[in-house]
């Protein structure tokens, strides 16, 4: 099967914060793509390096706080390392829309709803107010929002935290963009809530065809919600597959280990399985397998760093071998 050209390509990429005593190495040679119409999980622990990649894509980490010691980072064909600012306001939005876990802090707290979703729409699209308020409420109805007028007349604190992260899907979709990272997107928000937010969204993903790339520590949210998953952890993706596969066949003791930690996973009033130790310190990463400190299964081929390798689309960074 011949696949489309990729919308998100990450490329072997390194980064690090550097400070004065010490630097962080937080992405250590991470790839994923994502083509045209995918929903594709990220998941792992925190300070996995998550966070740090999805801003990275748009380039929203603070210019001169960071430096990319390897690799690249393409959105449709394009350079976003060598991007210069105006090419940024230009791709941010149109190429990539991105949804954070809190939406007060995207949205602003003394504007209405209605005047900032009109300032999206039009920063990218050249059309009257009229046309743009059409668009508006349109694409709050598309978020199952019965009363759009009402959501574009109150102020963010007015509406619930399940009503604000429709909004900003809503815009998000404003421009149709190929590409949308959603970062933690329903984290804030009760169990339902959270249900209800990620099916509209895939909804309105799979009928634009969409890319989606889902960040989340909740291996519940991807067995649901995407069609492939990357596990991540200390910067590196340490395995990769359909989620079906990786959920019925997880092959990195990592995976098996956020995998038992599922509450679906455990006897009724069994304690939940969780894996021991912590995440090594980014400034002072072992070398190898980065994991090994906390694996059950480490052996001596562990000192050295496991590349991904695997059978077709199922991958894992790890030196054991899997059965049949
Ligand atoms: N601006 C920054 N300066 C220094 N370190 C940072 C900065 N942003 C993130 N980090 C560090 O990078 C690591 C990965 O962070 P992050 O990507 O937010 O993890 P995740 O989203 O997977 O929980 C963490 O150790 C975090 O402290
Ligand atoms: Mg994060």
């Amino acid at each position: 099967m011949n696949m489309p050209p990729a919308v998100l390509v990450i490329d072997n990429l390194s980064l690090e914060f550097p400070a004065w005593r010490s630097t962080a190495k937080v992405l250590n040679g991470v790839s994923l793509r994502l083509h045209p119409g995918e929903i594709v999980g990220v998941i792992g622990e925190s300070g996995s390096g998550k966070s740090v990649t999805a801003l990275l894509s748009l380039r929203l980490l603070a210019e001169h706080s960071y430096r990319v010691t390897a690799g690249q980072l393409r959105v449709l064909g394009r350079d976003m390392l060598a991007a210069s600012e105006a090419q940024l306001l230009k791709v941010r939005g149109r190429d990539i829309a991105m949804i954070f876990q809190e939406p007060m802090t995207a949205l602003n707290p003394t504007r209405r709803i209605g005047r900032q979703m009109l300032d999206v729409i039009r920063h990218h699209q050249p059309l009257s107010k009229a046309q743009a308020t059409e668009r508006a409420v349109s694409l709050l109805r598309d978020m199952h929002i019965a009363d759009p007028e009402a959501v574009m007349a109150s102020y963010p604190f007015e509406l619930s935290g399940g009503m604000r992260q429709r909004v900003m899907i809503a815009l998000a979709f404003s421009c149709d963009p190929p590409l949308l990272i959603a970062d933690e997107p329903t984290t804030a928000l009760d169990v339902t809530v959270q249900r209800q937010v990620l099916l509209l969204l895939r909804e309105k993903a799979r009928a634009r065809n969409t890319a989606v790339l889902l960040i989340t520590h909740d291996m519940a949210l991807v067995s649901q919600f995407c069609d492939r998953v990357y596990v991540m952890y200390t910067g590196a993706v340490v395995e990769h597959g359909p989620v079906h596969a990786v959920m019925a066949q997880p092959q990195h003791p990592y995976t098996q280990g956020l995998l038992a930690a599922l509450p679906g996973q455990a006897r009724p009033g069994a304690e939940l399985h969780s894996i021991r130790g912590q995440v090594p310190d980014l400034a002072e990463l072992p070398s190898g397998c980065t994991f090994r400190e906390r694996c059950d299964k480490a052996m001596p081929a562990c000192a050295q760093r496991p590349l991904l390798r695997g059978h077709g689309d199922h991958q894992r960074a790890c030196w054991l071998e899997v059965g049949p």
